[in-house]
């Protein structure tokens, strides 16, 4: 039989990510608020309330010193940094920078997140991404976060998801701003590769003056594997490559050397270089495609969302990203849509199973999500989280997941009994006939 426990890599550090708008709560200067006033919100949800976790930080940060996460993948709100064009808030920067330090005297590694899918309501009416002056804005809003924390945190994330944010905000529009068009889709590509690529550089700059050399800068793409619903038939794999080729390799290519392929326009002033100091990969599903969306196809695992569970993709996507870009890997997100938690577990062993038998050099991953939260379109009534949230209460409650994650960290891998309780959770099936669920890739 197959030896069914493993051992973390030796160089792998085991966190949780999350993002500001989807915690921290308390704001309405931001698209994503706008978004839920317009009344986009699924369940009717709003971002406001989300987890307080704005307020409640220093209990947050005692249940990651309680579940032993030794590296921590969060957000800031930019539009709380910066309310008005220009304008930045010094006890919002102070308010950060003691969640920051309770991290770093926890010895709890802290990855920031620049931008993960929020605007201030001021950039967003300025046109945000497609306007070329949203490059220098987002320069001068990364130049005040890093001389800010830059003391405190050496490893960043750009952009989240650039291909996420711009195909659901800019073509199937049912994210803000809710555009359809694919050349805004490139115009936001185009500047969010310059943001990304001149923010590497600056990045590095100021931390570089101040006598640091232990920078880390990247950003967090979203890949799934893209199958054809009929392998062999060629309409099918037109579409396959094409959603792989346009929603994930151009996009990459370009954050990752600044070189940009067809159909994307080179971006001013960018050299051909290396802009990156990780490769991160954020890794969810696998789609079956007949045509542009998102398929399932029958008979196979899924979450609670419909999504299918298919652990190997985690590794096809990692490995591609590494004979490509060469670098150490961080998984920035993995996850699932669990709202009882029966088979989280299962999934955190499987997936950083196939990792962990690799000989990939990954040296991070970031369970998403640490606590359950606000889930964009799906609001409150999605959770992903190791930890139950009541939102009404705001009672946090660590799951069964969040104390098998726990033991993972603790004992450096998965022993056979753990294992072995693990694979009894079930996972639901999909219906037999596949079904095409639509919408943005997430
Ligand atoms: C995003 C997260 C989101 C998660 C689950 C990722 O695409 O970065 O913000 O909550 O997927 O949908």
């Amino acid at each position: 039989m197959d030896m069914i426990g493993f051992r973390i890599k030796p160089e792998m550090k085991l966190g949780v990510a999350v993002s500001a708008t989807q915690i921290e709560g308390g704001d309405r200067n931001n698209s994503w608020y706008d978004w839920y006033r317009k009344g986009k919100i699924k369940d009717n949800s709003s971002p406001e309330r989300a987890n307080r976790h704005y307020e409640l930080f220093r209990e947050d940060t005692d249940l990651l010193k309680e579940t032993l996460i030794q590296t921590y993948r969060f957000g800031i709100e930019w539009s709380r940094i910066e309310p008005k064009p220009g304008e930045f808030r010094q006890d919002v920067l102070n308010r950060y920078r003691e969640e920051i330090s309770l991290l770093t005297e926890a010895g709890i590694l802290p990855l920031l997140t620049l931008h993960h899918f929020t605007n201030p309501l001021w950039f967003e009416e300025m046109g945000g991404f497609e306007n070329p002056d949203s490059v220098p804005i987002f320069l001068r809003f990364t130049e005040k976060v890093v001389s800010s924390f830059g003391d405190l945190v050496s490893e960043y994330i750009t952009v989240n998801e650039p291909n996420v944010y711009s195909v659901g905000g800019f073509f199937f529009g049912n994210w803000p701003p809710g555009k359809k068009s694919f050349r805004s889709v490139l115009k936001v590509y185009r500047h969010l590769t310059e943001c990304h690529v001149k923010a590497y550089e600056l990045i590095h700059n100021i931390r570089k003056n101040k006598g640091y050399h232990d920078t880390k800068v990247g950003f967090a793409h979203h890949m799934r594997v893209f199958e054809p619903k009929i392998p062999n038939n060629p309409l099918h794999r037109l579409y396959a490559n094409c959603s792989e080729y346009l929603f994930q390799d151009v996009i990459c290519k370009a954050f990752m050397t600044g070189v940009c392929e067809f159909p994307l326009k080179k971006p001013k002033d960018i050299k051909p270089g290396k802009y990156y100091d990780f490769i991160g990969l954020n890794y969810y599903s696998r789609s079956t495609v007949s045509r542009f969306g998102d398929g399932v196809k029958g008979n196979v695992p899924v979450n609670d969302l419909g999504w299918e569970i298919y652990p190997q993709g985690i590794l096809e996507c990692a490995k591609k990203l590494y004979n490509q870009y060469s670098a150490p890997v961080y998984i920035t997100e993995n996850g699932t849509c669990d709202n009882e938690d029966k088979f989280r577990s299962r999934f955190i062993y499987e997936h950083l199973k196939v990792l962990c038998e690799s000989n990939l050099p990954v040296h991070r991953y970031y369970h998403w999500c640490f606590l359950d939260n606000f889930e964009w379109l799906e609001g409150e009534s999605a959770r992903f989280g190791i930890v139950h949230v009541d939102f009404e209460t705001q009672k946090r409650t660590v799951k069964k997941s969040g104390y098998f994650y726990r033991e993972i960290i603790r004992n450096g891998g998965v022993s056979e009994e753990m294992a072995r309780e693990c694979l009894n959770e079930e996972y639901k099936i999909n219906d037999p006939k596949e079904k095409i669920i639509g919408g943005a890739w997430s």
